[in-house]
């Protein structure tokens, strides 16, 4: 086993679980298009990967998706759509 300190600054995970209509989930919200827009950001302002936008495949609030958790900084947010990334990457993407 290798242990190591975490080799990121700041983790973004955007949940993109998409349940195909068997049940709610952040696919039914564009959460792949969050994530990807997130990531993009972060690409073209030069901080991936000190600033690491990950997929998650399920956060466990699917009824309440688009939902996005940031580390260290502890962060939860639901019922994230495209128009909310802006705001994110001006609170995290610096
Ligand atoms: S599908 Fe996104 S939290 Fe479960």
């Amino acid at each position: 086993m290798l242990s190591k300190k975490i080799p990121y600054e700041q983790q973004i995970f955007v949940c993109t679980n998409d349940r195909q209509g068997a049940g709610q989930s952040c696919g039914d919200h564009q959460g792949e298009a969050v994530f990807k827009e997130l990531r993009r950001i972060a690409k073209d302002r030069g901080l991936h990967p000190r600033i690491r936008v990950a997929q998650a495949k399920c956060l466990g609030q699917c009824s309440l998706g688009v939902n996005v958790m940031v580390y260290p900084e502890g962060a939860w947010y639901s019922n994230i759509g495209l128009d909310d990334v802006a705001v994110l990457a001006e609170k995290y993407l610096l």
